[in-house]
């Protein structure tokens, strides 16, 4: 097992008409974009240059708009494209199909619907021979567009569960919450057993739709909708010792940790969309979103992985450039790993403060990294609470933004 890992993820492309790419859209008749941007592919192509390089590549779903035809031959080439950027072989690359990813033209093909036909030809389009679809969503006996709807891959020192969350979802639906039912998760369950022994660098499940819920940008949009029997889900993921969930669909990105009863925790990354034409109304509040998994270790006493998730957001004429939470709805970087209540946290830090503030008025936030390592794994959210009552207690303020914070002595 060889640390550091780095993981690259990009979600919800939307290849056809609601992409923001011109070359992420067929150039045939018919479908027609409202201002696209020209070279989006080559200026991701670009920014990737400059950053490290990455072990596994994962796309949690809605490849396409709406699987047609010319969608899955574009999008075929893209998942190409990609996989080159990122120098990976075929099995790095992780893909499995979303809500936009089964053919909902066809409930309209009969005059009344007949939704049996329907579903039996869903996935025949994404499916073409010719794409690479076809074989990408396999794995032995296993295929992501038949039950028991997952397949269970092992690259590497990885394991990767993809499961397909859409596979019930259809067109009346609303909203396209996703599910996973009992018996795939009993099945899944049972043929996890013969992996639980071995050692794995992460143990990762890609889905597309979200097993927990958050909070929504915009009212006027709100969904709050979750996959159904996620609780069942997570307890699974939790039991087997999985770490980390990457997912989709709706296109605000979200960094969580999931802790249960079990105390087991689960980083969770919602990805947003890589290159969806986002609703005018979030504008301001949610950009398009590319990630960046990097797992330093495990932690040698419960052996939870620890690590941050990096994200960049993409600016029209700015190209991709570090997410800021209040302009992209996710911050540039989210740590996990350290699994500590805010009061230990707390305990931890006054010690160097309160003795650092007896001989000056300013620590450089540099300084508390470097003075106490677990503070590079520790959530913002922890920190964020452990630092607000220390601030009362010994009359400081924080000021400045990362990593050019600044603790002053009032
Ligand atoms: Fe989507």
């Amino acid at each position: 097992m060889t640390f550091p890992i780095r993981i690259a993820v990009v979600s919800d492309l939307h290849i056809g008409v609601k992409s923001r790419g011109r070359d992420l859209c067929p150039q045939i008749e018919g479908f027609q974009q409202i201002e696209p941007e020209e070279g989006y592919l080559d200026t991701f192509e670009a920014f990737v240059k400059g950053i490290d390089p990455v072990d596994l590549l994962l796309v949690p779903g809605d490849i396409t708009n709406t699987a047609h035809p010319a969608e899955v031959a574009t999008a075929s080439g893209v998942i190409e494209r990609l996989q080159s950027i990122f120098s990976l072989k075929r099995e790095q690359v992780l893909i499995i199909p979303g809500n936009h990813d089964m053919d909902w033209a066809l409930w309209r093909t009969h005059n009344p619907p007949h939704p049996a036909y329907a579903r039996a030809h869903r996935y025949e389009s994404i499916l073409d021979p010719d794409s690479l679809f076809s074989t990408a969503f396999t794995e032995g006996s296993r295929h992501l567009c038949k039950e028991p709807y997952f397949m269970i891959r092992e690259v590497g020192s990885f394991l990767m569960v993809g499961l397909n969350s859409a596979a019930e979802d259809t067109p009346d639906k609303r909203p396209h919450h996703g599910q996973v039912t009992p018996e795939t998760l009993q099945q899944l369950d049972e043929e996890l057993e013969e992996y639980t022994s071995r050692e794995h660098a992460a143990r990762i499940l890609v889905l597309h739709h979200h097993p927990v819920s958050y909070t929504d940008p915009v009212a006027t949009l709100a969904d709050f909708s979750q996959l159904q029997n996620a609780d069942l889900l997570l307890g699974l993921l939790q039991k087997r010792r999985f770490d980390l969930i990457v997912h989709g669909h709706k296109h605000s990105p979200h960094f969580k940790i999931h802790i249960n009863e079990v105390f087991h925790p689960l980083v969770v990354l919602c990805a947003g969309s890589f290159s969806y034409q986002l609703e005018s109304s979030w504008q301001g509040r949610v950009l398009n979103q590319f990630h960046m998994i990097e797992i330093d270790d495990r932690n040698g006493n419960n052996s939870t992985i620890r690590g941050r998730v990096r994200s960049w957001s993409y600016r029209f004429l700015g190209g991709w450039e570090p997410s800021q939470s209040d302009s992209a709805g996710i911050d540039h970087v989210n740590r996990f790993g350290l699994h500590m209540h805010p009061d230990e946290l707390l305990a931890e830090l006054e010690p160097f403060i309160s003795n650092a503030f007896e001989s000056r008025n300013a620590i450089a936030w540099t300084e508390l990294e470097e003075e106490l390592p677990v503070m590079g794994f520790a959530p913002e959210a922890t920190v964020k609470d452990a630092l607000e009552r220390l601030q009362v207690k010994l009359s400081f303020r924080l000021i400045g933004t990362s990593p050019d914070k600044i603790l002053v002595k009032i």
